[in-house]
């Protein structure tokens, strides 16, 4: 990354550009997958696994994730030869898990091209990389001048030019008006900036607009009024879905199934279950004869839909009928690479052990 001694030709900008810059040489978060001012551009493959990782979910979170993937996986090479379930596994908890089948499938086309093509326009065409992906890759590994906007620049950008369409239809206007305010060279830097200035200034509720390096640019900030930016159309209602999953017990050791295809957690290793769609009175066939209990119930919020999963527990089961799958040791269960809600499901039939 370069710092602002160099010269830097700003866009449209009215000065927005050079401010944030130069607040970021100053300001700029110490991150793992990060170059700071001066130093030679980072690695694009861990830029782009940062960038995967960092969608709906906080820095905070993935970091000990991302050092575990770097650990397992040091390069795109590595990663694109590991087994699906590994990854699967490795990834369990961080959530949206299409995120991590799409990391796969994009690092197997990288590697089969010999590496990360450098422009936006050729990242976008990897398979399962996203637009954001596209952007911020190329702004921030390959230093070339694209449109990076996530949440926290949504929030910035919405305040500034107090952009007052509601999310999701006033997405195209922050982006606009994000594209006027992105420099020609720098531009990972800038996006980097806006982001670390919406998580540490330009914050949801109470933002710190005295220490704002771009206070005098806020429109929203001259009329009093950042924290109602950016403004969201109503959120409908979510549904709650209900369901069962099953703990089948043997000598030590507990069924796990392997999910199938691109559905809810495809892939994943999981307790066997009944779909989720259980009848108005919550009654779930068993999927096998056996002396059955009930082990409580474990909540789950998804993006879509929440979910309230009963748990019952078999400790003999007809064993000639089971569903397809394997015995994960129980003292090791925290190895499976469970998704949250099933790993939320096996520490309650613990506690029922
Ligand atoms: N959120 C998404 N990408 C980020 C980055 N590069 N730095 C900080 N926060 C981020």
């Amino acid at each position: 990354m370069q710092a602002s001694g160099e010269s830097v030709r700003i866009g449209d900008g009215g000065g927005v550009g050079a401010a944030l810059l130069a607040w970021y040489d100053v300001n700029a978060r110490r991150l793992p997958w990060r170059a700071l001012p001066g130093d030679p551009a980072p690695d694009p493959y861990r830029v782009w696994l940062s960038e995967v990782m960092l969608q709906q979910t906080t820095v905070a979170a993935v970091r000990a994730y991302y050092a575990k993937f770097l650990d397992l996986w040091p390069t795109v090479e590595a990663l694109a030869a590991a087994a699906d379930a590994d990854v699967m596994a490795a990834w369990a908890g961080l959530g949206y898990y299409a995120r991590a089948r799409n990391l796969l499938a994009c690092a197997r086309e990288v590697a089969r091209r010999g590496g990360f093509p450098r422009t936006e326009a050729q990242l976008r065409e990897l398979p399962g990389l996203g637009a954001y992906t596209a952007a911020a890759v190329a702004a921030i590994a390959f230093g070339e001048r694209a449109v990076v906007v996530d949440a926290n620049v949504e929030r910035v950008v919405s305040r500034l030019f107090a952009i007052a369409e509601p999310l999701p239809a006033g997405r195209s206007a922050i982006r606009a008006a994000t594209d006027g305010i992105t420099p020609d060279t720098r531009a990972g830097d800038f996006a980097q900036g806006l982001m670390d200035l919406g998580s540490s200034i330009c914050t949801v509720r109470s933002p710190r607009c005295l220490l704002c390096p771009l206070a005098a640019h806020c429109a929203a900030r001259a009329a009093g009024t950042a924290e109602t930016y950016p403004v969201k159309a109503a959120k409908k209602a979510k549904p709650t879905r209900t369901g069962t999953a099953f703990w089948i017990e043997q000598d030590g050791a507990v069924l796990l199934v392997q999910r199938v295809g691109k559905g809810m957690l495809g892939g994943m290793r999981a307790l066997p279950d009944d779909g989720w769609s259980a009848r108005a009175d919550g009654h779930a066939e068993p999927p096998v004869p056996g002396e059955w209990r009930q082990g409580g119930t474990v909540r789950h919020g998804f993006t879509h839909f929440d979910l309230v999963l009963q748990l019952m527990l078999c400790d003999r089961a007809d064993c000639a009928n089971l569903p397809e799958g394997a015995f994960w040791p129980v003292e090791e269960i925290e190895a499976a690479g469970l998704p949250t809600v099933f790993a939320k499901a096996a520490r309650l039939a613990l506690a029922h052990r």
